[in-house]
């Protein structure tokens, strides 16, 4: 049973107009269609001073709509209007937001938003001093106040020479609020608790011990329950990701760091999902220099970290308590232990070492044990749709939906 993606299947109009970032949304066509989106691109005539359409249509397998005087019999800015799930404009150039703000039709993109009545998800791209000019602060404002969703603009060196905003935010970035702008919001007015990544335990002030969780999983659970209309609150270990957009991260790097963040974000939690890899033990000290090698063996004595989530089980009245288990074997004989042993309702686990499973990888194929003995295999599936998987199974627990 494969899960689809938010973006899958639904129909997207991609609007270029004519900034230098026009190459950008190239890469963001590939990421919407990669996701299984069907998008069709509409552009300027300016914007094909920069891309041309034949690289769009290849791309998107689409005819590209520019002229609106070359249709046959088709009037393509109402059918594209009426069939769009979504109007991602990317990147929207100082000219096409103003004309938006004014309610101004003269050319194919414009004229097909008039007739827009889905989402529009506008991402801006221009001079820092453009972008800082009242007046296109002002139509920016204009387009928010009546329903438009205008992401901020990136800030640095921009190809004009100026440092500042400006930048068409990242393609991955846009495509991210795409989805969350296209997902159910079932989760809406609930706490949502996501830890991940690995711990690091201290042996000096330059070695540690630890794991190699990615974070991956975590940050895609987080990235959902977001996408689906939770708060979210995401305590990582060290991981090289970057913050999820509209999550709340606290970034740790001990266990016991952890679990302080963790108790205190949990109290008014609905729902916490434990991905992190929490090392079970630290080093009883932690040298205040470097150690040096000159013995010839030596012993390690270790202390035993906090259970973070057997402490939240043993006060979990309607809190849905999620667990993680990576194990090298006997999956189902030790999850199901540590579903009962830490008072979980659901916990989800995956065999270490099997092909695209398990740290660092994108993908996960995990099963999942719950707490009234039943369990199922999933497919092997993206980390973004195990999370959407895992959450629509937590989601049963939650009190309302008894
Ligand atoms: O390490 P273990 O296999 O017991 O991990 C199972 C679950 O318990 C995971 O969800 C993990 O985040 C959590 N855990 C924890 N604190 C620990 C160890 C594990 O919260 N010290």
């Amino acid at each position: 049973m494969g899960e689809l993606s938010v973006l899958a299947g639904r129909s997207i109009v991609l609007g270029v107009s004519g900034g230098i970032a026009a190459y950008k949304s190239v890469e963001l066509l590939r990421l919407l269609s990669s996701q299984d989106a069907r998008v069709r691109v509409a552009m300027t005539k300016n914007a094909a001073r920069f891309v041309g359409p034949v690289l769009f249509e290849a791309l998107s397998g689409q005819p590209v709509y520019m002229d609106m005087w070359r249709e046959n019999h088709e009037i393509r800015h109402i059918d594209w209007a009426r069939e769009a799930d979504l109007v991602i404009l990317a990147p929207a150039t100082a000219n096409l937001v103003g004309k938006m703000a004014c309610g101004l039709a003269d050319d194919a993109l414009s004229t097909l938003l008039l007739a827009v009545t889905a989402p529009i998800l506008v991402c801006p791209s221009m001079n820092t001093h453009m972008f800082e000019n009242p007046r296109v602060q002002d139509n920016l404002k204009r387009l928010s106040d009546t329903g438009l969703h205008v992401m901020a603009p990136g800030s640095g060196f921009l190809a004009c020479g100026d440092t500042g905003p400006g930048r068409l935010p990242d393609p991955a970035d846009i495509a991210d609020r795409a989805a969350a702008l296209l997902c159910e919001k079932d989760l809406s007015g609930l706490k949502v608790l996501v830890t991940a990544g690995p711990t690091r335990e201290p042996l000096d002030p330059v070695r540690f011990l630890s794991n190699p969780s990615s974070g991956k999983m975590g940050f895609a659970l987080a990235r959902a329950a977001e996408h689906r209309g939770a708060e979210v609150v995401l305590v990582s270990g060290p991981v090289q990701l970057a913050d999820p957009l509209g999550v709340k991260v606290v970034r740790v790097t001990t266990a016991r760091e952890m679990a302080d963040a963790v108790f205190a974000e949990a109290k008014d939690a609905d729902m916490v999902l434990k991905a992190a890899a929490v090392s079970d033990f630290r080093p009883k000290t932690c040298a205040a220099h470097k150690e040096k090698k000159n013995k010839a063996d030596t012993n390690l004595r270790l202390a035993r970290n906090p259970d973070i989530l057997k402490e939240l089980g043993k006060e979990k009245s309607d809190k849905v308590l999620v667990g993680f288990a990576a194990e090298t074997r006997k999956l189902a004989a030790y999850a199901s232990s540590k579903l009962e042993e830490k008072n979980l309702d659901m916990i989800v686990a995956n065999l270490v070492g099997e092909a695209g499973s398990g740290f660092g990888s994108d993908t996960n194929k995990v099963s999942v044990f719950y707490r009234d003995g039943y369990s199922e295999d999933l497919d092997l599936m993206t980390k973004d749709q195990v999370a959407h998987a895992v959450l629509d199974r937590a989601a049963r627990y939650l009190p309302q939906a008894e």
